[in-house]
């Protein structure tokens, strides 16, 4: 289907921040598939347990016990909330789990969701991202959304009360335009849940797993939220979503009220254990790597938002940069909107590659 603008470009190899098209020239990738391939494409720890784990088991279903999924719970329970973890296919996935499993706990309820957030395109997913846009063609949705602006803790605080079943929020909200969530929104966020007996619903889908320089995006605010959503750089590249729920939460979903063919099937739960133990040593140098790069652009003159590796700056004509950059440059980026060019280099990103992104970007400016 249409569903893709794709640009005239074919790609047949990756590695580390390296593509190269079909017909042998070389990329510098700054997008990583929008945050996927975490630590560079085909990084040799995740394509080694790939090839591992499928020549013994590819899939059996989740009526039986596999060790890599097992694993893979037991260290995102363990990094995280401690409770439990469904593990799904995708991002949307994720979130339907988060919003299935506060619904069933509070028997019902509203959620309260903030504008320019995004949390995927399945029907629960797309009606908790209140884009007019992405919204209208497809109404109606789910009912009982209300979304409140994203600047503003004291509304937010206001719109919880005890019909809310979880407020949905992003640290930093990635596809709205890489916004970090104004200071005091997600302690209020969680001062309402907490007096509300709501759930606090943190989408760690894309500034999660060490993007932002902290493991988890909800860290920069000092709280911690009772269900949060992975998705996206946790396979390598293989696609998987997780939902984990603290200990107060994780046995309200039990046997038959919610699962999955492919979920968690073991090779994606190898790639995604490899993904973890190789964030271990990239996780440390993100800020220090998000500082140069945002010190980088800010040297063009560029105006910076962000944190971490997680950046974007403000520009006339996003879209036609971003396919300037891919053709002249050969610089792989992404436009959140008209005026929003976004980056999200790999974490283990050499310093002269983000060098080099930046005198490439200097280049066509
Ligand atoms: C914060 C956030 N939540 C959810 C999603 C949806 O993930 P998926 O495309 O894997 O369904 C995305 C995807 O961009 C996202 O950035």
């Amino acid at each position: 289907m249409d569903t893709y603008a794709r640009y005239p470009v074919e790609f047949v190899r990756g590695a580390g921040t390296r593509l190269w098209d079909d017909e042998g020239n070389e990329y510098l990738d700054f997008l990583c598939g929008i945050s996927v391939s975490l630590l560079g494409h085909c990084h040799p720890a995740v394509v080694e347990a790939v090839r591992d784990q499928s020549g013994r088991l590819i899939h059996v279903g989740n009526l039986f016990h596999t060790e890599p999924p097992r694993r893979l719970a037991e260290r995102l329970s363990e990094l995280s909330l401690g409770g439990k973890v469904f593990l799904a296919n995708s991002g949307a996935e994720a979130i339907e789990c988060a919003l299935k499993l506060a619904r069933k706990r509070r028997g019902g309820g509203e959620f309260v969701v903030l504008e320019r957030g995004f949390h995927g395109r399945t029907y629960g997913a797309l009606s908790a991202t209140p884009q007019e846009a992405k919204q209208a063609p497809f109404a109606p949705l789910v009912p009982g959304f209300r979304a409140v602006a994203p600047d503003d803790p004291e509304a937010l605080y206001a719109a919880v009360d005890g019909s809310t079943a979880a407020v949905v929020v992003e640290a930093v909200q990635g596809e709205g335009g890489i916004h970090p969530l104004e200071s005091g929104l997600l302690e209020a966020a969680r001062a309402a849940c907490d007096e509300h007996g709501a759930l606090l619903i943190c989408d760690e889908i894309q500034c999660g797993l060490g993007r932002t320089g902290e493991l988890w995006g909800f860290e920069h605010a000092g709280i911690e939220p009772d269900v949060m959503t992975l998705a996206k750089g946790l396979g390598g590249g293989l696609p998987i979503g997780a939902c984990v729920a603290g200990p107060a939460v994780s046995g309200v979903l039990q046997p038959g009220d919610h699962g999955s063919t492919f979920g968690g099937g073991p090779v994606v739960a190898a790639a995604a254990n490899a993904v973890l133990d190789a964030l271990e040593d990239a996780r440390p140098g993100v800020k220090a790597k998000g500082e140069r790069l945002r010190l980088g652009l800010e040297g063009l003159g560029l105006e910076v938002r962000g944190i971490g590796l997680m950046l974007a700056f403000r520009t006339g004509d996003g879209p036609g940069l971003v396919a300037r950059a891919l053709e002249e440059q050969r610089l792989v980026l992404n436009a959140t909107g008209p005026d929003t060019v976004r980056l999200l280099p790999p974490l283990n990103v050499a310093d002269e590659d983000l060098d080099e992104a930046v005198s490439r970007i200097g280049a066509l400016l």
